[in-house]
């Protein structure tokens, strides 16, 4: 016997889609261009933040004269500096047809891998000989290469053989302020000779402007005042970061509510999917160790504890691979160790860089 279900729905897919696509509509109704939040678009209009000014100084020199003029730029999170680098790149790309090549270092840490993307050279047919020579052809003329996220760097025959053997003018690009001082090779240094220029953490008033620009580009509607809110709340809690901002733009303008909770509820959510991001890219060992930093801010009390563990990928592991892991978590900017002195020793301790440390075990949770 068959029983028929009036509550069963039966309609054609068609006439479903298209409900569907009016509902959704009417929820997007106010995103005018959607892509205008993600991360790596580039605005048609940057705030140009001062320190640009040294930034272009370089390179004008070094077009006029011929001469490199190599340049570290040093920032936090979310600064602008892969955006600052690419635009001024391109700028002089359109002016003066100087070709640049953007490598980011994190995922071609090897010379090698950067002379192969440089080459676009990638099968194993071509000899890391031949890829270099054609690096060199290719920067034999006025040329910019950018080195994003140097940090992550594992050799530096790149830095040696750009500098030595090329007229290429270098951007190296890092959060740690302190990467050049710990490069450990006297040549690399002397042939780089860099100016190095930090960007400042931007004031609300700076974040307010970048907001507002991504707003009139991306948004039907906004809320002036509440833009105001945002950067303050942002400058305040979540150390300038324009990625975090942008993001909580997006959600704020998807729902068009602007209200005080709204603000504060967005930039939460902002900060989980743009911190949460790295920490889900993380190895399940790399997760544990950070669990186990904040837990101990000594790295040696957390070293103790993660070999003592019971769990299979800590029990026993060596005193180098967690610093190892220890390092990598350091370069993500995740954390940042600190030399301490106790009695008449030294130890490291790590600090915490993230603005909410529930997000580990919250992490840990869905995972383990
Ligand atoms: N001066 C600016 N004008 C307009 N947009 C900006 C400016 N600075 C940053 N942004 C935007 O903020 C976001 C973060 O900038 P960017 O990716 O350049 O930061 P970063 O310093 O490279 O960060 P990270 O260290 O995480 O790589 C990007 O979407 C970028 O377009
Ligand atoms: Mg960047």
């Amino acid at each position: 016997m068959c029983i028929a279900d009036d509550t069963m729905d039966t309609k054609n897919p068609k006439s479903f889609m298209a409900a569907k696509l009016t509902a959704r509509a009417a929820e997007t109704s106010n995103m005018k261009n959607a892509q205008v939040f993600n991360i790596g678009y580039t605005p048609n209009e940057i705030l140009i933040r001062t320190e640009l000014e040294r930034v272009t100084d370089d390179l004008a020199d070094y077009v006029n004269l011929g001469l490199p003029r190599h340049i570290i730029i040093y920032g936090s999170k979310g600064s602008g500096k892969t955006l600052s680098a690419l635009i001024m790149a391109k700028a002089l790309r359109d002016t003066k047809a100087v070709p640049y090549f953007y490598i980011n270092v994190r995922e071609n840490p090897t010379s090698t891998k950067i002379y192969r993307n440089i080459t676009r050279l990638f099968g194993k047919g071509h000899e890391v000989e031949e890829v270099r020579s054609k690096c060199d052809s290719l920067l034999s003329g006025k040329s910019l290469v950018i080195l994003d996220e140097i940090d992550f760097l594992q050799d530096y025959d790149v830095l040696y053989h750009i500098t030595r053997h090329t007229k290429a003018n270098l951007i190296l690009l890092t959060q740690k302020v302190y990467w050049y001082k710990n490069l450990n090779d006297e040549s690399v240094k002397s042939s780089l000779q860099p100016d190095h220029i930090v960007f400042h953490e931007y004031s609300t008033e700076e974040i307010r402007e970048i907001l507002k620009m991504r707003a009139k580009e991306g948004l039907n509607e906004f809320d002036k005042e509440s833009l105001g809110l945002l950067s303050a709340l942002l400058v305040r809690d979540y150390r300038s970061d324009a990625r975090i901002g942008i993001k909580a733009l997006e959600i704020l303008g998807r729902s068009n509510k602007w209200d005080e909770d709204s603000v504060t509820t967005a930039l939460k959510q902002a900060y989980i999917e743009v911190e949460g991001e790295t920490l889900k890219n993380l190895g399940d060992r790399d997760l544990l160790i950070l669990a186990a930093l904040i837990k101990n801010q000594d790295t040696n009390k957390a070293y103790s504890e993660v070999s003592a563990s019971n769990h299979l990928l800590l029990r026993g592991v060596s005193k180098s691979t967690f610093f190892q892991s220890v390092n990598y978590l350091q370069n993500l900017g995740l954390v940042t160790l600190i030399k301490k002195k106790i009695g008449r020793y030294y130890t490291m301790e790590s600090q915490i860089l993230l603005s909410d440390e529930s997000i580990v075990s919250g992490e840990l949770r869905k995972r383990l």
